[in-house]
C-alpha cells in the first residue's frame, strides 16, 4: 500500500517509522514548507497514493481535505481541533465519493478501552450500589483539561448510566451531587497520558486503567485505518474499524 502523509511533525514521523516495519511504502511527505494551503497535494503528487494520513495543523487540514478529495484519494485524519467543521467535511466526502477515517485517538488499547468501557457502565448502570468517577494525568505541557479522551470516555458513561446526568471537570470545593460524574485531571512531568475510570461501591471498587507508553500506538492505530480503509467510501471512524473485526 502506498500512503502520503500530509504532516511531518511528531506523528509525521511517527508514522514513517512504523510504516516501514509494516513494508507500507510512503510515497510522499508534505509539510507547511511544500504544502501552504493544500497546494503541495496535485495530480503528480497523488499518482500511486492509496490513502493519505493527515497529522497536521487544524487549519492545515481542512485545505487538505478539500485538496486530497478534487483527486478522488481516500484519507486518515489523526489532525485534532477542526470537529467543528465536521458538516462540511462530510459534505466533501459525499459529494467527491471519498472515503475519510478520522478519530482523535487512534491508539487501538484507548478504542477497545471504549468498549470494555461500554459494557461494564452498561452492567453497573443496572446496581445503583456502585458511584463512578473518571481521572486522567498527563504530562504539564498538555494544553487543555481535562483531555478530550477523558471527555469521550464521559459520555459513554453519561449515555449507559442513568443516574449520571452531567459532567463536573476539576475541584468542587464542596459536596458534589450523586447526578454528577466527577472528573479529575493532573499534570506532572512527561506522562504520554493515564486513564482512569472508577466504579466504588461500599462492598468492593473495580478499576480499569489505560496507560498509553509511546506515540507509536496512534501511529499503528493510524496505519491499520489507512489499510481497512482502501477502496471504500463514506465517512468513518476507529469504532467502525474495531467492530468489522
Ligand atoms: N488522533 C491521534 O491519535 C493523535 C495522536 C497524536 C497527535 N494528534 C494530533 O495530530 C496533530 C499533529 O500532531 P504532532 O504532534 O505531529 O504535531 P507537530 O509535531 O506540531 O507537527 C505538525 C506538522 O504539521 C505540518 N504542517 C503545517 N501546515 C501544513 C500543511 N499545510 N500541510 C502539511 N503539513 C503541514 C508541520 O510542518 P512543518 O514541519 O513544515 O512546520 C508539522 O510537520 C495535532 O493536531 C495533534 O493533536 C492526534
Amino acid at each position: 500500500m502506498n500512503i502520503a502523509l500530509l504532516g511531518y511533525g511528531n506523528m509525521g514521523k511517527e508514522v514513517e517509522r512504523v510504516a516501514q516495519e509494516r513494508n507500507i511504502t510512503i510515497k510522499q511527505i508534505l509539510k507547511l514548507a511544500n504544502n501552504l494551503q493544500g497546494m503541495g497535494i496535485t495530480a503528480e503528487t497523488m499518482k500511486d497514493v492509496d490513502v493519505c494520513i493527515d497529522f497536521s495543523t487544524p487549519t492545515a487540514v481542512i485545505h487538505n481535505i478539500w485538496a486530497v478529495a478534487e483527486y478522488g484519494k481516500n484519507m486518515v485524519v489523526g489532525t485534532t481541533g477542526w470537529y467543528d467543521k465536521l458538516k462540511e467535511v462530510e459534505k466533501i466526502v459525499k459529494e467527491k465519493k471519498i472515503g475519510l477515517l478520522y478519530s482523535p485517538n487512534f491508539s487501538l488499547g484507548i478504542n477497545v478501552f471504549y468498549h470494555i468501557l461500554t459494557t461494564a457502565a452498561h452492567y453497573f448502570d443496572k446496581f445503583d450500589q456502585y458511584d463512578v468517577a473518571l481521572r486522567e494525568t498527563h504530562h504539564r505541557g498538555k494544553v487543555d483539561s481535562p483531555s478530550g479522551t477523558a471527555l469521550a470516555m464521559g459520555q459513554i458513561v453519561l449515555q449507559h448510566i442513568r443516574r449520571k446526568k452531567e459532567m463536573l471537570h476539576e475541584t468542587a470545593h464542596k459536596q458534589i451531587k450523586p447526578s454528577q460524574l466527577h472528573i479529575t485531571s493532573s499534570r506532572v512531568g512527561h506522562v504520554f497520558g493515564q486513564h482512569e475510570v472508577i466504579f466504588d461501591s461500599e462492598a468492593d471498587c473495580v478499576e480499569l486503567v489505560h496507560v498509553a507508553k509511546t506515540r507509536s500506538g496512534f501511529a499503528l492505530g493510524a496505519l491499520i485505518a489507512a489499510e481497512w480503509l482502501k477502496g471504500k467510501k463514506g465517512m468513518y471512524t476507529m469504532k467502525d474499524v474495531l467492530t468489522s473485526m
